[in-house]
């Protein structure tokens, strides 16, 4: 029996905000939450690794005959990487440090691929040694840095595909037409150097299921003609990431993309050894951000709250990939229904205004959101941002001097769950 659609008011199904509103008020309601910000403060991201366990089962039943390989740029935790490792992922790597942070973990390097067109030569021999054996390129000289490397080594090309609908089109700086990778299959034949297959990366957070499809259909039609002109025999199509996530809106569900791709992609599941590199898609969802509002000011545009994180921190997700995670405060979090995620009509009637989130820096561009619904604030209370998981703290600084946040692993979110140790990715003491 759906019980949740009996908790909801006759004929109104909750909106995307309303769904996000009664996770955030899952999560922030749990014990191991509620003890990790008691013990650590603000500002704290709430990692829990088991979402990442349930979204790669997610992606793992959607296209069963995929190779999954966790793009570890989206989020470098080690929580994270002994979660997927555990449930047999693979592993996408872009730097030797990236590597450093697999092996330490005795994570089979079979299952690791190293997908940055461009490479330090000494990284390339570090990673050969350590026993990767898959690597991407997109241009002559990298394929000159493969001379004489191990015979099981395999090259992927990385193919370029325009995407204006993608957040972070990847097409512009790196990538290959059919032309010039045609001439890298060749100038790769002649340095004695295998190509396997093709790779490619059609944008990150890519709102347009049918561009992923259509991406894969070229690249099998470009092997099997690359096949029969260079007489070659390609085993691998490595369909990248860029699987967008939901943060104010909802965007293309991961099993309606899967839906387009798998009728282009099984009559070749046989015969191809077919990857993904998943980064976003697979952590987004599984870190919460708690801040608290350290400032309060009237502006000429009306009421400003200043944050203990903001853009040059772990809302560096707005400025380098121009997402816009949604902001709670807590406050109205203890005001929902935590089934329809529906503000009380008393909170309701107590009044919101529009103010502006900004972060705590000096400087004038650390706005993290304008025009935001807020109840009356204080200077103390908290906020709450979901779907904070990707790229957030991997791409913050220490501008200002301020430490990164802190990441508190914490469990299902169930009573009893004690959280674990805070782990800071970046190795900085907790507060
Ligand atoms: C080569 C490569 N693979 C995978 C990813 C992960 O992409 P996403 O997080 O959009 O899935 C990226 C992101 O930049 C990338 O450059």
């Amino acid at each position: 029996m759906n019980l949740d659609a009996l908790r909801r008011e006759p004929g109104t199904a909750p909106d995307f905000a309303d769904r996000r509103r009664a996770e955030a008020c899952a999560v922030m309601s749990s014990v191991a939450a509620r003890a990790a910000i008691a013990r650590h403060g603000t500002p704290l991201l709430l990692l829990d690794p088991q979402r990442v366990r349930t979204q790669y089962r997610r992606l793992r039943e959607a296209l069963p005959f995929v190779g999954f390989h966790y793009a570890v740029k989206a989020l470098a935790h080690d929580a994270v990487l002994d979660v997927l490792d555990d449930a047999g992922c693979g592993f996408d790597i872009a730097t030797g440090e990236e590597l450093a942070m697999l092996t330490r973990r005795g994570v089979d390097v079979s299952r690791i691929i190293h997908t940055h067109p461009i490479k330090k030569p000494a990284e390339i021999a570090d990673a050969l040694a350590a026993g990767v054996r898959t690597f991407v390129v997109d241009n002559e000289v990298e394929i000159g840095k493969f001379r004489g490397a191990p015979a099981d080594t395999r090259l992927l090309v990385r193919l370029a595909y325009r995407s204006p609908h993608a957040k972070s089109d990847l097409s512009s700086k790196f990538g290959v037409g059919p032309f010039e990778a045609a001439h890298l299959v060749e100038s790769a034949l002649a340095a004695g150097v295998t190509v396997a297959g093709f790779s490619y990366h059609v944008g990150s957070q890519l709102d347009d299921p049918g561009r992923f499809a259509s991406a894969a259909a070229d690249t099998l039609e470009l092997m099997s003609i690359l096949e029969r002109r260079c007489n070659v025999q390609f085993d691998t199509l490595d369909i990248g990431g860029g699987f967008p996530a939901s943060y104010d809106s909802e965007s293309a569900a991961f099993d309606d993309i899967a839906t387009l791709l798998r009728p282009v992609l099984a009559p070749h599941a046989r015969r191809l050894d077919i990857i993904a590199e998943p980064g976003r898609v697979m952590v987004a969802d599984a870190m919460t951000l708690v801040t608290s509002v350290v400032g309060i000011a009237e502006r000429g545009d009306g009421r400003w709250y200043y944050l203990d994180d903001g853009l040059y921190g772990s809302y560096s997700n707005v400025l380098t990939e121009d997402v816009h995670p949604l902001v709670f405060a807590a406050r109205d979090l203890t005001a929902t229904d935590p089934w329809s995620g529906r503000l009380s009509a008393g909170a309701r009637a107590g009044g919101h205004r529009w103010a502006t989130l900004a972060g705590p820096t000096c400087d004038s561009s650390d706005v993290i959101a304008r025009e935001v619904l807020l109840p009356e604030l204080r200077v103390g209370d908290l906020l709450v941002s979901p779907t904070m998981g990707a790229y957030t703290t991997v791409t913050a600084t220490r501008f200002n001097g301020r430490p990164f946040t802190a990441v508190a692993v914490v469990g299902r979110g169930g009573a009893g769950v004690a959280p674990d140790e805070t782990r800071d990715l970046r190795r900085v003491p907790v507060v």
